[in-house]
């Protein structure tokens, strides 16, 4: 098939991009052990994988108290700029683009996998029915810490000093976590969030961390730089609502209204809810879709303008140049599920082989 959609470029708010190709987020837990710095591994796999129109790097965290799972990489100091700054310059060689998504994790996580002295800081003092891996096994998520209004605040302060990191490193967007579970989530989801303030109760308190949020990363980087990741009605870390179609109906609105630069919306048949369809429905910018994509099927809903873009998750873990493979119609390398995740070796990470070396 040819893929005249999937390959056309197109504007995604105040970027440009060179095909609807995007590089789903993908946690591969390969920061360093010691602070949570990535490395010239990172360099080589994200500038391997250039040719996507824009890739959306794993979740990044804010702040140290953000951090929830083992190894990953956080945007909080002078160090972690320095680090992706040579992460994005060598993707930007390449002539790719890249966007740092934040991922506060909140009460998902577990002390094992954080630095002495950080805190689980929520919504509400409730733990998520779920484990967590850590070096020291599965492990049951405890308690987090509800927040005052002064530590809610702090938190958004967190989130726009990670922004501000992120220009400073290079980034060329930001994409704001708010699926999965995690705090935006948190704030979100009724059974998270049991507060009886302004942060909690009525959809509109549930919306305003994650609206505030917005207005810090917008004040450094622009409304026409950041997405939003959703996945409404996943249940994924024990993110239950009473109502997830309203509520992330909400959210859209609020995207809309604050003219966030794409959304980029998890499909998932299983929640019964269309997540495609709600998004179009409240939404007007960039809807980037996901989950399971082949390329044919990612040419035929562009076309058909189901989406605009569409992100390659999995596909990308195995085929650093994916965008020749669609092209050549294949073949594809099939992903070694034994080293998704951990250690700092190139095994699984940077070594899949590209078209010419198989030939
Ligand atoms: C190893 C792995 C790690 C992931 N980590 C993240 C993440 O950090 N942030 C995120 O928003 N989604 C994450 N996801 C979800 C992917 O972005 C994507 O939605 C999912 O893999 C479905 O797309 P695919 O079928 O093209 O792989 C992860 C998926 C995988 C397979």
């Amino acid at each position: 098939m040819a893929l005249e959609h999937l390959l056309s470029p197109t504007a995604v708010g105040d970027l440009r991009l060179k095909n609807r190709v995007v590089m789903a987020p993908m946690t591969r837990s390969r920061a360093s052990q010691n602070d949570d710095c990535v490395s010239e591994l990172h360099e080589a796999y994200y500038s391997q994988r250039a040719n996507a129109g824009l890739i959306i790097t794993e979740g990044v965290h804010p702040s140290f108290d953000g951090k929830g799972y083992n190894r990953t990489p956080g945007i909080c100091n002078e160090a972690h700029v320095a680090a992706w700054s040579k992460v994005v310059s060598a993707v930007h060689k390449e002539g790719g683009l890249i966007a740092c998504q934040l991922m506060h994790c909140g009460r998902v996580g577990h002390p094992y996998n954080k630095a002495a002295g950080t805190r689980m800081l929520a919504p509400s003092a409730i733990a998520a029915r779920a484990e967590i891996f850590t070096e020291q096994g599965m492990q049951p998520m405890p308690t987090p810490e509800a927040m005052s209004v002064e530590e809610i605040k702090a938190v958004i302060e967190d989130y726009r000093q990670a922004a501000e990191r992120c220009l400073a490193a290079g980034f060329d967007g930001v994409e704001l976590h708010c699926a999965s579970g995690y705090l935006p989530g948190q704030f979100l989801a009724s059974e998270s969030n049991l507060r009886n303030d302004e942060y909690g109760g009525s959809l509109d308190n549930r919306l305003r961390f994650i609206g505030e949020v917005i207005d810090a990363l917008a004040s450094v980087v622009g409304a026409g730089r950041i997405g939003l990741r959703i996945s409404p009605g996943n249940p994924y870390n024990d993110h239950v609502d009473a109502d997830p179609e309203t509520t992330y109906a909400g959210l859209l609105k609020m995207a809309e209204t604050k003219g966030v630069a794409w959304v980029h919306a998890i499909r998932m048949p299983a929640t019964g809810i269309d997540s495609l369809s709600l998004t179009r429905e409240h939404y007007s910018g960039t809807l980037i879709g996901s989950d399971s994509y082949t390329a044919d099927e990612a040419e035929d809903c562009i076309a058909s303008q189901e989406v605009d873009a569409v992100s390659f998750g999995r596909l990308y873990i195995a085929n650093p140049d994916l965008v020749a493979r669609f092209k050549a119609n294949g073949p594809f390398n099939q992903m070694d599920k034994r080293t998704i995740y951990g250690g700092e070796g190139a095994a699984g990470y940077t070594d899949y082989p590209v078209l010419s070396d198989d030939a």
